[in-house]
């Protein structure tokens, strides 16, 4: 959906209303009359918090891929937002086998874990459900089997303490996610690097924001993992070609840095791949896993480096946001550092346990859309490939 940002350039993703226009996108319910849905609806929602409206208490839950998680977070207008909870339950084991994820195992247990998680955060927070302001999950993009278990469920504990619900894309998630502890959303440029996604961002503040690049083949995690099964690691390829790069020299061999010089902000990851691919059956298994690592790792990094550094000189903003999977890898963190501190850029990262999917940071975006007075109407579909601008 377009936002009302003006001049067309920035979009907002989803669905998501103002509360007081709600009622108008309602799915009709066959026995209910027309105003009577209104009033009903009205009803359902006091704001934020009856008692304060710029407090509120808000659940969440993640399963968009192969995490089940759920959260709990705490927040004020302009205050420092709390997580009072943050469980997940990875299924990085059981996909390991398959050497990647099968959506048929993800959204099975999906459905095992949800309730014990859900009944885990409530003890954790020192909360009733009947307490939440609010439930939240992601509704794309995703694995389709495995979005709907978790906003069903949602839908269906907002349904039942008659409390709004916000469906919230994942990548806004991460997007947001540097920002947890922070009392506000700065403009800034943002790099969202994960498994899915590689994409640069203008932000001027939530939910305004503009792409300025994006990868045209593979992400930089998939790429990762790509390489690292080439390489014979372990799935997910990421954390394990980090290990092994760590003795490794990353001038070892000369891979392609692709597009890092085009005038554009756009990324591309299946040259690298490929190089990487060509130099093990040229070498007929005899090379250094260790210096094949660094060197990819290293490519990799000068690319992203590169690109954002230099969207935000372009764009003018002085704060650079990281998050996503990938920016968990500390030899991109230092190289980010490092460049920022030469140009005179702020770097902002996301918390080490905030990069990889959880749902603390969906709860977050959820949490800043309902206090500025948004919610989802209760018939919102999931969306795999839902776009965030
Ligand atoms: O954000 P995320 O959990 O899931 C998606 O939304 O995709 O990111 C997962 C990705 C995987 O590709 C994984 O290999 C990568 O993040 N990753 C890493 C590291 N830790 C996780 N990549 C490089 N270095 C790491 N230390
Ligand atoms: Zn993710």
């Amino acid at each position: 959906m377009r936002g009302e940002s003006g001049g067309g350039e920035l979009i907002s993703f989803s669905p998501i209303v103002r509360a007081d226009k709600m009622s108008a996108l309602l799915m009709p319910l066959p026995t209910a009359r027309k105003h009577r849905r209104r009033v009903v609806f009205s009803r359902m929602w006091a704001g934020p918090s009856a008692k304060n409206p710029r407090v509120a208490l808000l659940l969440a839950i993640e399963s968009s891929c192969d995490e089940t998680a759920v959260a709990i977070v705490r927040g004020e207008a302009g205050e420092r937002t709390e997580v009072l909870a943050s469980e997940i339950n990875s299924q990085i084991a059981l996909h390991r086998e398959h050497g990647g994820v099968v959506p048929e195992l993800a959204s099975r247990n999906h459905s095992l874990h949800l309730r014990g998680l859900v009944e885990m955060a409530l003890r954790d927070a020192g909360v009733r459900i009947d307490e939440i302001d609010a439930f939240a999950a992601t509704t794309g993009p995703g694995l389709a089997s495995s979005l709907l278990i978790g906003s069903t469920a949602a839908k269906g504990m907002a349904c039942a303490a008659q409390r709004p619900f916000l469906g919230i894309n994942h990548l806004e998630g991460h997007l947001l996610s540097p920002f947890l502890a922070e009392t506000s959303v700065p403009p800034h440029v943002a790099l969202i690097v994960s498994g899915g996604h590689t994409l640069l961002l203008d932000v001027e503040g939530p939910g305004r924001y503009r792409k300025l690049g994006g990868t045209r083949d593979d992400a930089a995690g998939e790429a990762f993992d790509k390489v690292g099964k080439m390489l014979g690691l372990p799935y997910p390829g990421g954390p394990e070609i980090e290990k092994t790069a760590g003795g490794g020299n990353p001038n070892a061999y000369d891979f392609p840095r692709s597009m890092l010089h085009d005038p554009h902000l756009d990324f591309s990851f299946s040259g690298l791949k490929t190089a990487v691919l060509y130099t093990l059956q040229k070498a007929n298994g005899k090379v250094s896993i260790a210096d094949l690592s660094a060197s990819f790792q290293q490519a990799v990094i000068e690319i992203l480096v590169g690109k954002t550094l230099r969207a935000a000189r372009e764009s003018g903003r002085q704060i650079i946001a990281l998050s996503g999977g990938v920016s968990l890898n500390q030899a991109l963190r230092s190289a980010f550092q490092d460049a920022c501190a030469k140009s005179g850029h702020e770097l902002v990262t996301a918390s080490p346990d905030f990069c990889t999917d959880n749902a603390a940071m969906i709860a977050f975006a959820a949490l800043l859309r309902h206090l500025a007075g948004e919610c989802s109407p209760l018939g919102e579909d999931i969306h795999p490939n839902l776009p965030l601008v």
